[in-house]
């Protein structure tokens, strides 16, 4: 991974030193994309700046809990990645703080929208859509269907076959349980995940903990982002990725820097760092394949093509609200997650 990020240290280092000059300060950084890219940005922002970054990976809804149970004595600088509606709901809790980037002309018109609506407390880092992936060789050894839509999903075939995360913390999850609500409305949409329930073998914590397992071959069907779905196949395991025929949700990968941190300065030296084609092209190091904020940073011609697969106009400022994502999350819990299977 060193080498890895050795590689493009060049550039960053070169970026890193417009912005600012080296210091021996730290950063506390709360990072919610897969672990892999989180190691990578942790380090090559060391390598750029000389700053020293901790870092911890946790999945979306538990950095969110984690950074509202910090409010009063924050411990995080920067929440980077994860998905947008969490960190929407921080900013209108005040968790997070407004910060205009001098990066921000060179990101698309999506990552704006993401900051304009959350009084500039969040932006947009990068996209990508919901779908599932499925094992081609279990789903052929249990002689099983190939599934094409959300709905076949509640097949009593699928039994124990189908794996997703709890949406208390995973975004991944979340943004599953908001979107079928959007797709199928909201009395149809609990039916389908009460239907999905009798189905998943297993609730995950992360939300691509799913695909992985099907790429390891422990579970047939993991409902996750597409491009997650994407990184197992290309990483040679015998993983289908599926854009459901009904359409489907998508995220806004979000970055926040955090009310109160003890490292303002370096948190921003992140952020503008982060918002930079070359720190975000270091997702190709890692088969990262979402769609990056950045209009001068390059989208693998391997990640999901977003203008092939039929997205919904996913409501962020409602689904994001912190008064929607409790009333979804407590009605899940209620009504889905304590039914028998
Ligand atoms: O694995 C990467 C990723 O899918 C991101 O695109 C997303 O923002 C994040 O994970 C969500 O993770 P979780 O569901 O664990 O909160």
């Amino acid at each position: 991974m060193r080498k890895l990020a050795a590689t493009s240290a060049g550039a960053l280092m070169a970026f890193a030193a417009s912005v600012s000059a080296a210091s021996a300060d730290k950063l506390t950084l709360y990072c919610s994309a897969q672990e892999d890219w989180c190691q990578l940005m942790a380090r090559s922002f060391e390598d750029a700046t000389g700053i020293d970054v901790d870092m911890t990976r946790k999945s979306s809804g538990e950095t969110f809990a984690q950074v509202r149970a910090e409010a009063s004595n924050p411990k995080g600088d920067v929440w980077w990645g994860g998905t947008g509606d969490p960190h929407l709901q921080a900013a209108e809790e005040g968790l997070t703080m407004e910060y205009m980037s001098p990066m921000r002309d060179q990101l698309h018109d999506w990552a704006i929208s993401q900051a304009e609506s959350a009084g500039n407390k969040t932006i947009g880092i990068y996209s990508g859509a919901l779908g599932y992936g499925y094992n081609t060789d279990l789903l052929a050894a249990n002689n099983l269907p190939e599934p094409a839509c959300w709905k076949d999903l509640l097949k009593p075939e699928y039994k124990g076959h189908v794996q997703m995360a709890n949406p208390n913390s995973s975004g991944t999850a979340y943004t599953t349980l908001a979107s079928m609500v959007q797709i199928f409305g909201e009395d149809d949409g609990f039916e389908f995940m009460k239907g999905l329930h009798k189905n998943i073998n297993q609730y995950t914590k992360s939300g691509s903990a799913p695909i992985k397992a099907a790429g390891r071959g422990e579970n047939t069907i993991g409902i996750v982002f597409m491009h997650d779905a994407v990184k197992q196949a290309v990483s040679g395991f015998p993983v289908k990725v599926v854009a459901p025929c009904e359409g489907t949700g998508y995220e806004i990968g979000s970055m926040s820097i955090i009310d109160g941190a003890r490292n303002e300065e370096e948190a921003k030296k992140f952020y503008d760092w982060a918002l930079s084609a070359d720190a975000q092209n270091l997702a190709l190091q890692v088969n990262a394949f979402q769609v990056p904020s950045n209009k001068g940073a390059q989208t693998s011609d391997k990640a999901p093509d977003m203008s092939t697969i039929k997205l919904i106009d996913y409501d962020f400022a409602k689904y994001g609200s912190s008064d929607e994502r409790k009333r979804l999350l407590q009605k899940w819990d209620e009504d889905v997650s304590t039914l028998p299977q």
